[in-house]
């Protein structure tokens, strides 16, 4: 059986023999398709990427019929199960998890970048009382490009590695200061003792105490979080940063778009839209009829639907299981009354079956961040922090491909064609 596809131009009757690999065909094996020897040749056209593979990636591998999840080969409920975020991390970015000494180098060398630069602190002191924690975030990433000027070196490997670093220790720092920027409370400076996370709660949660303690339960819960975040190969926001990578922009560019991708209701605002959505039903009573108006199109059942998971989102498994373990130590958050009605309801019914509609990593994970004390405003900034790890990772991968051209998608014009200017006072 020859590797090859077989493709007739009924136009000119012509055949084109081209490559399969990896189940795919590439798309410049059409251009040589043409009618006529000036013609541009064929192209495919896929707005939203439905079915084109834009890079080879060694990261992260879904199967979106049979709700699997790997990072680097290793099952996300492993990770989740017996992993931390920081060596999740390094998973991702190295490709093998770390040995003992890898890894204390590793949360050394985190510790070491993880205090911001004094101005930064001044520049997120400019922003509004009510500016959105993400809109912070996003800028301040951005911000940091002209902290580290030697980060527009990205063909330097040693620097990209450096930035890297930056990015995965600085971001707890920023959103915990965007946090208190939001809530009006005092900056608070990064405890060494603690682990990545357990500092993040202490940079946020921190009052009168001496030492900040955070609680064991909700430290592994939100690094259970922070794992089940960190990559989920070319969605919106990925893609976002490889897009702005291609063109060799500084990492920190790069990232502050992807946040900025990150940020859409549709992806990682989703978590903060369901929580609102939630409380807009606010008791179990009002399901069904939230549920007829989602069916008459009057908006979306946030929480619910993924491009590639058609059957179940592992991610959403473990989340339901985390946020029993975090109900025990906070209360339980009523919510989730109105969640796990929704869910059975949607579950049933066949607008939500017919479309393979399931419960996404955003629906249950908004009730723990809230029921850990979080404003549904800081639920992307959390996402975000996860998956600064596979940005970073998707970005090194590009950056180290040596076949990487910038990206530079063609269009189909449908404008109109050639016509003379006319003067203002004509028209
Ligand atoms: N509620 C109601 N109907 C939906 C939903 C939903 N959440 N999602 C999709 N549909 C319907 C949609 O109206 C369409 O129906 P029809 O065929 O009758 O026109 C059909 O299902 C297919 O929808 P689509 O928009 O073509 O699907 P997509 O693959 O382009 O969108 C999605 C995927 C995640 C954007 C979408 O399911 C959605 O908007 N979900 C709600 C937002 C959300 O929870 N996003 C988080 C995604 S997971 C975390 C992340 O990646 O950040």
């Amino acid at each position: 059986m020859a590797d090859t596809l077989t493709i007739t131009d009924n136009r000119t009757g012509k055949q084109y023999e081209v490559p399969v690999v990896d189940d795919t065909i590439r798309a410049m094996d059409l251009r040589q398709i043409k009618v006529r020897d000036e013609d541009f040749g064929l192209m495919t056209y896929d707005p939203a990427f439905l079915n084109t593979a834009s890079c080879r990636s060694n990261i992260t591998f879904i199967d979106g019929g049979k709700g699997i999840l790997r990072y680097r080969g290793y099952p996300i409920e492993q990770l989740a199960e017996h992993g931390t975020f920081v060596e999740t991390a390094y998973l991702l970015l190295d490709g093998e998890l770390p040995n003992e000494s890898e890894l204390a180098n590793w949360k050394a060398e985190l510790s070491q970048h993880v205090m911001l630069h004094e101005n930064i602190k001044k520049f997120m002191e400019g922003f509004r009382y009510d500016a959105h924690p993400m809109g912070i975030f996003l800028s301040t990433v951005g911000a940091l490009s002209t902290f580290y000027p030697m980060a527009k070196n990205v063909d330097d490997p040693t620097l990209r590695r450096r930035q890297t670093v930056r990015l995965i220790a600085k971001v707890p720092s920023i959103a915990a200061y965007a946090y208190r920027h939001h809530v009006g409370k005092p900056y608070v400076y990064p405890d060494g003792e603690l682990s990545y996370t357990g500092n993040f709660l202490n940079q946020l949660f921190k009052r009168t105490e001496s030492v900040y303690r955070p609680d064991p339960v909700l430290e592994r819960a939100l690094d259970v979080l922070f794992i089940l975040h960190a990559d989920h190969e070319q969605n919106c926001s990925t893609s976002a940063m490889r897009n702005i990578g291609s063109s060799n922009a500084d990492p920190y560019a790069a990232l502050a778009g992807a946040a900025a991708a990150l940020y859409g209701p549709r992806h990682g605002g989703a978590n903060e839209a369901v929580l609102r959505m939630l409380n807009k039903i606010g008791s179990v009573e009002h399901v069904p009829a939230f549920v007829e108006s989602v069916k008459n199109g009057e908006g979306r059942l946030m929480g619910f639907g993924h491009r590639v998971y058609k059957s179940y989102d592992p991610r959403a498994k473990v989340i339901k299981s985390t946020a029993e373990q975090v109900f025990k130590v906070t209360g339980r958050n009523p919510l989730i009354d109105v969640a796990l009605e929704l869910e059975r309801i949607a579950l049933e019914d066949d607008y939500f079956v017919s479309r393979k509609l399931y419960p996404n990593v955003d629906f249950y994970s908004g009730l723990i961040y809230q029921a850990m004390g979080f404003d549904p405003a800081m639920f992307p900034v959390l996402f975000a922090i996860g998956r600064t790890a596979g940005w970073s990772a998707q970005w090194e991968e590009l950056l180290s491909d040596p076949t990487t051209k910038i990206a530079r998608p063609r269009q189909i014009y449908v404008g109109p064609g050639q016509r003379d200017y006319v003067p203002l006072e004509r028209r």
